[in-house]
């Protein structure tokens, strides 16, 4: 069967943006074409996928017609995919099972946000319907609230404690501070991370991601055409996804995510190697507990031991075994919920070429990860890369 590359990869800072959803749209990708060795046309692709959750109500139908047109995609099948905060890290998963298919050849995947254009009263609005409705939204539960539930069982269970976390969030917008895409590029000391207001108990704003505008633009490409594209193809090894119930109260267990493990297996397996072979991992950080729980359920980490690994500062940069989030994560890069998982990508996409800023750089950078949730886990994605096929 074919194999598929990322031949490019572009985004624009993630922030609060001037620029609406076609000029961020069109920002970002101009930066993937520029990205590929030589001329690209535009019109070489063949299909688009685009992740977003129309946060605001801004585009919801259509939104990816509207998007392409300006970029000179014209007259080629194109869809949004919605799947909350995992909206395009499931565009890149279409997109490259689109090519694996046989039926296209060049893909764009992409994901675009406008979050900061609302009152916060509307932006709380828009950021609990990717929860329960009925079981969740309704009775007044938010994600902040979701995953301080998800803390409080995890230090009951396991023994971690806050201070865990603060070590997340300090690594986080350490990795973050040089990265020019990022929205938070503050250097937080612990006793800063410590100190923060409580937004729902035990999480802090240091716990939180912020709301992020944004949009990221990636390109794959069949072996046979991305060879003759770009001297410099990153090979997607593995692709792996799954799901959940969507409210917490139907899952066995809340310390632990049942679709990250079953998405990581799967791109495990297809990729032939173990999480011991991962240089980088990109994970999805909303809150610093979700990093947490993902070192364990990718397998850096025991079951129950995130918190130890947090403590020893075993994901920073260049100083243990895997580094996680080089790009500063959702926490500092930022989380305009659509644009996130591809946006993942692009920072993998440059770390393996060795295109970030020497500050930045993971050493001997070969093989990386991709780890995209939905909401609390009822969705998630992970891909694997390398710099070579194995
Ligand atoms: C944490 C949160 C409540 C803070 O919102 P807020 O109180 O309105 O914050 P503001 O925008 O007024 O910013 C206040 C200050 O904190 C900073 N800030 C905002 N969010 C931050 C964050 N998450 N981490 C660190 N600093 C943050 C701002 O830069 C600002 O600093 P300044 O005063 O130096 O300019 C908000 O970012 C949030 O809801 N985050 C979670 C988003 C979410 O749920 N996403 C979906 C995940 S599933």
């Amino acid at each position: 069967m074919v194999d598929v590359a990322v031949i490019g990869a572009g985004q624009t800072k993630f922030g609060n943006h001037a620029l609406g959803l076609k000029g961020m749209w069109a920002e970002s990708t101009e930066n993937a074409f520029a990205s590929i060795d030589g001329d690209f046309d535009p019109s070489m692709v063949d299909e688009a996928f685009i992740g977003s959750i129309a946060f605001g109500g801004g585009q919801i139908g259509n939104t990816a017609a509207l998007l392409t047109e300006h970029t000179g995609m014209d007259n080629i099948p194109v869809r949004r995919v919605e799947n909350a905060c995992a909206s395009s890290g499931f565009a890149f998963r279409d997109a490259w099972m689109a090519i694996k298919s046989g039926q296209a050849d060049i893909v764009v995947a992409g994901g675009i946000e406008k979050m900061n254009d609302l009152t916060p009263e509307r932006k709380r609005f828009w950021l609990g319907v990717s929860g329960d409705t009925e079981w969740e939204r309704l009775a007044g539960l938010t994600f902040p609230g979701t995953y301080a539930l998800m803390a409080r069982r995890h230090f009951h269970e396991y023994g971690s404690v806050h201070d865990d976390l603060v070590n997340i969030s300090v690594k986080n917008h350490m990795h973050g501070l040089d990265n020019e895409f990022a929205h938070i590029r503050k250097d937080v000391s612990f006793e800063k991370a410590q100190s923060g207001f409580m937004v729902a108990d035990p999480l802090t704003l240091y716990d939180c991601c912020p709301t992020s505008d944004g949009a990221s633009t990636v390109i794959l490409a069949a072996d046979h055409v991305a060879k003759k594209l770009t001297d410099d193809p990153v090979w997607v090894l593995g692709s792996g996804a799954g799901s959940d119930h969507l409210a917490l109260h139907d899952r066995p267990s809340i310390t632990q995510l049942i679709a990250t493990q079953r998405a990581a297996t799967s791109a495990y397996d297809q990729a032939g190697i173990t999480a011991n072979d991962i240089d980088l991992a990109e994970v999805h950080d909303c809150f610093t507990i979700a990093e947490l729980m993902a070192t364990e359920d990718l397998g850096f980490a025991n079951r129950g031991e995130g918190g130890i690994f947090a403590r020893e500062g075993r994901g920073r940069r260049n100083e243990g075994q895997v580094t996680i989030n080089p790009s500063g994560g959702l926490k500092s890069k930022g989380h305009p919920l659509g644009a996130t998982g591809t946006g993942q990508i692009v920072e993998v996409f440059k770390q393996l070429r060795g295109e970030v800023e020497a500050s930045r750089q993971v050493r001997d950078a070969n093989t990386a990860l991709t780890h995209n949730v939905g909401g609390s886990g009822a969705t998630c994605s992970v891909h694997v890369f390398g710099r070579d096929l194995k």
